[in-house]
């Protein structure tokens, strides 16, 4: 592909030039008031054209790379970061902008399997761009009136595909706030006087949640001033799933010291072995007992959508509340974090703080469409446009078929490693798209696996990781657990990523590793 060339002819345009009518594609004269206008057009332009060929064609590219790392010493050297007292020139804005893509991570690269998102849907890409440009905050309908109704529609259809037959639901920033709103609203709902008395006023309670659980429960306790030792981690199975007889046994234990067990976080998906508690069994421990059921789908979630997946999900719709990270499994840009609640009217009795300024009751419309005073937020950002143009572009089927496609791609890369000497499983039957495994180079297969072994099978990661990075030609975690070595955690988000990545896989880390 050949560079861009952006700006060479003359920095600032004429005030008149030729555009084009987007819509029906003809070709019209278009006018600026002044040539800082023109200026700016012709710098979107320049940006728009290095998001076609730098963001999207070069960086999905497979011939190229993931990532192109640079050591944050010579990467500051590389790159002209300081603030200046004059405005820089069109020329060196584009410039700026081009190095910023080249030393970025390249996460819609269908070999980046680093993190549980990945992959770029290019009209929820629009859409993103269309939210920025925008810049509509949600509080009320009426600075976000189309969104706003969009919202509505996109939970009546999130809240359906879950099994709701009522509830409420807001976008989040991000999972672990999500979480947050599952913490607050089971406190809320059995202490509602916690809202004006404050933790101060509360008897003493628990929260149980899996060992394996995501560590934002850990941040939402601390920071809702419950404290991290108020939860009680329940032990998993062999499958790495909570084990519910264990979650019964603690609920009979804080009782019987008189502790009250507030709320039981299952989660669907997690986060480094991808797997679903046991939710139906969950919900009747939670039904027996009355406790608030907060079902972390953050990363599992997406399964939900698929007819053949989501059994995964079972018994998900008898939870009180629900966090699903659409921006993982679903592929929408960063970041879109929807919290459900089964129970009408509650999150903004939880939350609402009626500033007059912003709600005031006697406005000219329905205020009920005033959604604002249920978040902890004032100011929040639109999350919904993007979900809903990508949605409108492929339908329930397509994001269905996106769903699937994902599955099928971690369950062959599964048959894969089990099929290569070289390479060791770490659970025999994931889940969500996590294939765990271990890269045994050729001097450590076939032998017994004594301590030492296994100390020797735990340095092999790192040191490939790093060989990965600075070829680029993929992005893989890795990470040991308990008493399990590092070990690589493959995920996988991106439709677009096909069986000749994962065979690329396979045979990329061992040309990296075998020498180890
Ligand atoms: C199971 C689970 N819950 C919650 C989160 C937190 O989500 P976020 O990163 O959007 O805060 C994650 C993140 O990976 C996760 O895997």
């Amino acid at each position: 592909m050949p560079p861009i060339v952006h700006g060479e002819k003359k920095d600032e345009p004429d005030c008149e030039k030729n555009g084009t009518d987007l819509i029906n594609g003809s070709a019209n004269k278009q006018t600026f008031d002044t040539a800082e206008d023109a200026r700016k057009d012709d710098f979107l332009r320049g940006v728009f054209q290095i998001i076609l060929k730098k963001g999207i064609n070069d960086a999905f590219n497979r011939k190229n790379k993931v990532v192109e790392f640079k050591h944050p010493e010579d990467l500051a050297a590389s790159l002209d970061l300081g603030l200046p007292e004059n405005g820089d020139s069109n020329k060196k804005l584009l410039q700026l902008c081009e190095d910023t893509v080249r030393y970025s991570v390249k996460t819609g690269h269908p070999r980046f399997f680093n993190q549980l998102y990945g992959g770029q849907d290019l009209f929820a890409l629009a859409g993103s761009l269309l939210t920025e440009n925008l810049n509509a905050s949600m509080y009320t309908y009426e600075v976000a009136p189309v969104f706003t109704l969009m919202e509505e529609v996109v939970f009546k259809k999130l809240r359906d595909i879950v099994g709701y037959e009522t509830g409420d639901g807001i976008f989040c920033p991000g999972g672990s706030v999500s979480n947050m709103y599952g913490l607050n609203m089971a406190r809320y709902h059995k202490y509602p006087h916690v809202k004006e008395e404050g933790i101060h006023a509360l008897p003493k309670f628990c929260i149980f949640t899996s060992e394996q659980c995501h560590y934002s429960l850990k941040k939402g306790v601390a920071l809702l001033g419950m404290g991290t030792n108020c939860i009680r981690p329940v032990q998993c199975t062999d499958k790495n799933k909570m084990d519910a007889q264990k979650l019964e046994e603690m609920i009979l234990q804080a009782r019987a010291e008189g502790v009250e067990p507030l709320m039981v976080n299952a989660t669907g998906g997690t986060t480094v072995m991808g797997a679903y508690d046991p939710l139906e069994e969950i919900a009747d421990i939670c039904e027996k007992y009355g406790i608030w059921m907060h079902a972390d789908c953050c990363w599992g979630g997406g399964a939900l959508m698929s007819k053949k997946h989501r059994s995964l999900l079972k018994g998900v719709e008898r939870a009180d509340s629900i966090a699903w990270n659409l921006h993982k499994l679903m592929g929408i840009p960063m970041q879109c974090c929807a919290f459900l609640t089964k129970h009408e009217g509650l999150l903004k009795k939880c939350h609402s703080a009626y500033a007059e300024y912003l709600f005031q009751p006697d406005k000219f419309y329905d205020v009920s469409y005033d959604t604002g005073d249920k978040s902890i937020q004032c100011g929040r950002k639109n999350d919904v446009f993007k979900f809903w143009l990508m949605w409108r572009a492929h339908g329930s089927r397509g994001l269905e078929r996106n769903i699937d496609h994902v599955f099928e791609m971690s369950g062959y890369l599964r048959e894969r490693i089990i099929a290569h000497p070289g390479y060791k499983l770490v659970q025999e039957d994931p889940e969500c798209t996590n294939v765990c495994f271990w890269y045994l180079p050729p001097r450590l297969r076939e032998q017994p696996e004594t301590e030492e072994w296994w100390t020797e099978v735990g340095k092999v990661a790192p040191v490939v990781k790093k060989r990965m990075i600075f070829a680029g030609s993929m992005m893989i975690t890795y990470n040991p657990m308990g008493s399990k070595v590092n070990f690589f955690r493959f995920v996988l988000a991106n439709p677009a990523s096909t069986t000749e990545d994962m065979d690329f896989i396979i045979a990329e880390i061992d040309r990296l590793g075998n020498d180890l």
